[in-house]
Formats: structure tokens, sequence, C-alpha cells
């Protein structure tokens, strides 16, 4: 089957490269999502312990059939080490809870790479895609992520039960960004 990767488009940020996967970043995606620490705070349909062909999977079955449909994943490349996927976040247009997701490599953690990842494609978002709000959440017990929506004028509106790789955290933050706050923000920063 062909797929048209031509719908995503790629973006480079101040340190990173956003880009449509390729057959050649599936080994070092699969390298760096094989993570517990990476995998616990996603959804509960993600497998634990992952499988070896995980990625390959996931790659052939969720995200090249729906690409650029209302679906929209982009690798995360440092603009230093090009050839290496160290992490992933995507967009979908059809959820009433969550429209983003992203993972990034334990190694690079802790250095703002997400909160540029996830600036760009807010841009995108807002800018190309039509969103006029994006909803998120978040494990209560993942700082790191909820940080991300604190940094980048997303508005915190309560918990909700939801299932998690972690089967001891019970319950999601639910948080609202509106084109309007993100525009705002966006001015200020
Ligand atoms: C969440 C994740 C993407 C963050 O990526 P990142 O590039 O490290 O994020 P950033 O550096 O841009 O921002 C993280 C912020 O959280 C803070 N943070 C992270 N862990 C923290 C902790 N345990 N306690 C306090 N603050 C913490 C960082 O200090 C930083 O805030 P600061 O800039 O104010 O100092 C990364 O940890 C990850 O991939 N986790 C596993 C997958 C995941 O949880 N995905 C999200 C599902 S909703």
């Amino acid at each position: 089957m062909n797929y048209d990767l031509s719908m995503i488009p790629t973006f480079e940020t101040q340190r990173l490269i956003l880009r449509p996967v390729t057959t050649k970043d599936l080994p070092s995606y699969q390298k760096n999502f094989n993570d517990y620490e990476v995998i616990r705070y996603l959804a509960s349909y993600v497998p634990w312990p992952y499988p070896e062909k995980g990625v390959e999977e996931f790659y052939y079955k969720m995200l090249l059939p729906k690409q650029g449909k209302d679906y929209w994943h982009w690798g995360l490349f440092l603009k230093d080490e090009p050839n290496e996927t160290i992490g992933g976040i995507d967009l979908w247009r059809n959820s009433a809870i969550d429209n983003r997701g992203f993972w990034l490599a334990r190694k690079c953690w802790g250095k703002g790479y997400m909160t540029e990842a996830a600036s760009r494609i807010n841009d995108h978002a807002f800018d190309d895609l039509g969103f006029e709000i994006l909803h998120f959440g978040n494990a209560i017990t993942n700082i790191g992520s909820r940080r991300i929506k604190e940094k980048t004028g997303a508005t915190y509106k309560g918990t909700r039960p939801f299932k998690f790789v972690d089967p001891e955290v019970h319950d999601s933050q639910v948080w609202e960004l509106t084109k309007a706050n993100w525009l705002k923000f966006r001015n200020k920063t």
C-alpha cells in the first residue's frame, strides 16, 4: 500500500526536527520507546511488556493508515543527531478528551525539548489545521507532562477516572487550551 506522507509537514525548532517517521526510523523509535518510565503514563491500550515489534505494528496498522486524515504524527529528532528517533508527538481531531500525545526518550528529559515541540505543534493545530480548542490529559502523578501544559498556557479543568499502563494510577487531569488563549500566551512569550 502507498501512503502519502506529504500531509505531514516537517518543522524545525531551535534544537529539534519534527518530521514524519519512515521505516528507517523504527529501530531507534522501538529502542527509546520500550522503557517502562516512558510508557507507564500512557493509556492502558499500550501493551506492557512492550512487544519486540510493537512500534512496527503501530506504524503500519495505526499510524500510516490515519496519517494526515484526522491524525497527525511526528517523530522527534535532535538537529545534532538527526538519525535517532528520540520521541514522538501526535494530534487527533476527533477526541473530546485528548487531542495530543507525546513521549520522549528518558535520556533527553528535563531539557525543555517537549515544551519546544509541543509549542510548535500548538501553532500548527491552531494556525493551519483549524482547531479552536485542544483538550489534553495526563496521569495525576505525571508532573513533567503537567508542567508542559502549565508552561504553554493551558487551563486545568479537573480530574476524571482513566486507565493508564501503570495500574496504580486511576485518575487523569483534564486540561484545555483554546485558540484565543494560545494566541494570547504566544504573544506574551
Ligand atoms: C513528559 C515528558 C514528555 C516531558 O518531556 P521533557 O522534554 O522532559 O519536558 P520539558 O523539559 O519540556 O518540561 C518538563 C517540566 O517538568 C518538570 N518536571 C519533570 N519531572 C518533574 C518532577 N518529577 N518533579 C517536578 N518537576 C518535574 C521539569 O523540571 C520541567 O519544568 P521546568 O521547565 O519548569 O523546570 C517526558 O518526561 C516523557 O516522555 N515522559 C513519558 C511519556 C509521557 O508521560 N507522556 C505524556 C503522557 S500525557
